[in-house]
């Protein structure tokens, strides 16, 4: 068994290169030896700044300042790299091999580990995380929840004293959600490691944690202690902060809706698939689906991971051919155009189908968060004062204005987020297609993000949108359709 690795901060900061200001500052912490901890703080508080600190990628001077000291085990953490390992959000960016064992194999092959030694660790660290599969099995047919797992796997094979999560469950459906946290649960009881999760929904690991960090936005620690003491006296403070306290989550009041919502798009059994590279045939990913999408109405696609829920968002979003039955755009939406959405030309769609993408990378296409959200705007051809109108209006109820001119791609998970719903709304499109619009927001965000939306359903716009989060149906879902795998869906009244 490996040591677990202590971490200790003195006056740590750091400053992103290009920004004006620090993203942590005098940061004192001491983590001793086996401790769990659960690392809080608002969107854009440093959590994940602090998480690359440890894992020594923050790079050098060139890529921003660093201040006081940050050790792990009482060395700088680019001197302690095989001891430290970092799992990220994103179940698929993380995988990078076919086959289930080589992928768990990959960090032990870089750490110039014999053959018998790898193969013993790959399977003792997938059975830490209860992954079931054969070590041939293709890493392209897991799950979401199998996906992290797997991750979590690969970091372990490499026995790092110090395991750090940063936000491992944000991307996955309740099933999902609840194997990671079983496979943080096994790897913890043995106290092997030092462990470190940053997850803005408090629930999932409040009991399987010791202590409670709460990270100041720009600064060091705003509160520190066990989970009761942390989420029980101030409470109320740490609410009003954004941080998700178990019992105080934030209410969105539903607006009026329309009654006379005209239809503006009808899916009548429809099939809905994708091509994967090298493969001449789309492969469905579900079928028979009956959807009528109104003005003025919310409905939430639901299902879990794999059930086809994204790529049925971008067949209704005009961005994938359907593979069969049929997709109509009614008049109301359609015009004089073509009543098939896919054959829209990309100016005729940003004023009709809005997409907020599940990735929010895949939407970036300017250098900074200015031009972002100017770029549909300007497509339009409208004129500039709206265009500036519109940037500053967006910018400022996503909490973005003070971002303006830093590039999307710098910017925190939550940003980024934030950043991609605003620029699928700068061109007021009648229908907002959004795959999981709220992902990695703080309870302030959160809130905020789901009044807009729920403001622009209210004024008309008709929002479809894919998601896990069930306070989001709640607050703001009329219709919910419940795909269940391939061929299999029911409407749920
Ligand atoms: N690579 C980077 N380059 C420049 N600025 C960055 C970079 N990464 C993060 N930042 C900025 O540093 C600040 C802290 O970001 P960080 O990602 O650490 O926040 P976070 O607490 O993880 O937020 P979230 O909950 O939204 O993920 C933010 O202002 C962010 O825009
Ligand atoms: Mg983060």
């Amino acid at each position: 068994m490996t040591a677990a690795a202590r971490v200790t901060a003195r006056g740590w900061g750091w400053r992103h290169g290009d920004r004006p200001r620090p993203a942590v500052s005098g940061l004192d912490l001491d983590v001793e030896p086996g401790e769990r901890v659960l690392l809080l703080g608002a969107s854009g508080a440093g959590k994940s700044t602090l998480l690359a600190g440890l894992a020594g990628v923050l790079g050098d001077a060139e890529d921003g300042d660093r201040t006081g000291e940050l050790l792990v085990d009482g060395r700088r953490p680019e001197d302690a790299r095989g001891r430290v390992g970092l799992v990220l959000q994103d179940p698929d960016g993380q995988t990078v091999l076919a086959r289930v064992g080589d992928e768990v194999a990959f960090g032990c092959e870089n750490l110039g580990l014999p053959r018998e030694e790898i193969w013993r660790r790959v399977a003792e660290a997938l059975e830490a995380v209860g992954l079931d599969v054969p070590l041939d099995h293709p890493t392209s047919e897991l799950s979401g929840g199998q996906k992290q797992r797997l991750a979590i796997a690969s970091v372990l094979a490499m026995r790092p004293g110090l395991v750090l999560l940063d936000e491992p469950t944000a991307n996955l459906d309740p099933d999902g959600v609840a194997e990671v946290r079983e496979a943080v649960a096994r790897l913890v009881a043995d106290r092997g490691a030092t462990l470190v999760v940053v997850e803005h929904r408090v629930e999932t690991w409040v009991d399987l944690v010791d202590r409670v960090v709460v990270l100041e936005p720009g600064g060091g620690v705003r509160a520190d202690g066990a989970p009761d003491a942390v989420l029980g006296s101030r409470a109320a403070e740490l609410a009003a902060e954004g941080i998700w306290v178990p019992g105080r989550h934030p209410v969105v009041p539903r607006g009026s809706r329309r009654a006379d919502a005209p239809e503006l798009l009808v899916a009548d059994a429809l099939a809905v698939g994708r091509r994967r590279f090298g493969e001449r045939q789309p492969r469905t990913a579900a079928a028979d689906i009956d959807l009528t999408v109104r003005a003025g109405r919310t409905t939430a696609i639901l299902g879990p991971n794999g059930a086809g829920k994204s790529t049925l968002g971008l067949t209704l979003a005009g961005l994938l051919t359907p593979v069969g039955g049929g997709l109509t755009a009614l008049p109301a939406l359609a015009g004089r155009l073509s009543p098939a959405p896919i054959r829209w030309r990309s100016r005729e769609l940003a004023a009709r189908i809005g997409t907020i993408f599940q990735d929010p990378e895949h939407q970036f296409l300017r250098g900074t968060v200015r031009d972002e959200l100017e770029v549909g705007p300007r497509a339009l051809k409208r004129p500039e004062s709206e265009v500036a109108a519109v940037r500053d209006r967006l910018a400022q109820r996503l909490r973005l204005t003070t971002l303006l001119e830093a590039n999307p791609f710098t910017l925190s998970g939550g940003e980024k987020r934030r950043l991609s719903v605003a620029t699928a709304l700068a061109t007021a499109p009648a229908v907002l297609v959004a795959d999981e619009p709220s992902f990695g927001q703080d309870a302030l965000t959160w809130a905020e993000l789901l009044r807009l939306l729920d403001e622009l359903v209210a004024e008309g716009t008709a929002l479809v949108t894919v998601t896990h989060d069930l306070a989001l149906v709640d607050a703001l879902a009329d219709d919910r359709l419940l795909l269940a795998g391939a061929a299999a869906k029911e409407v749920v009244p």
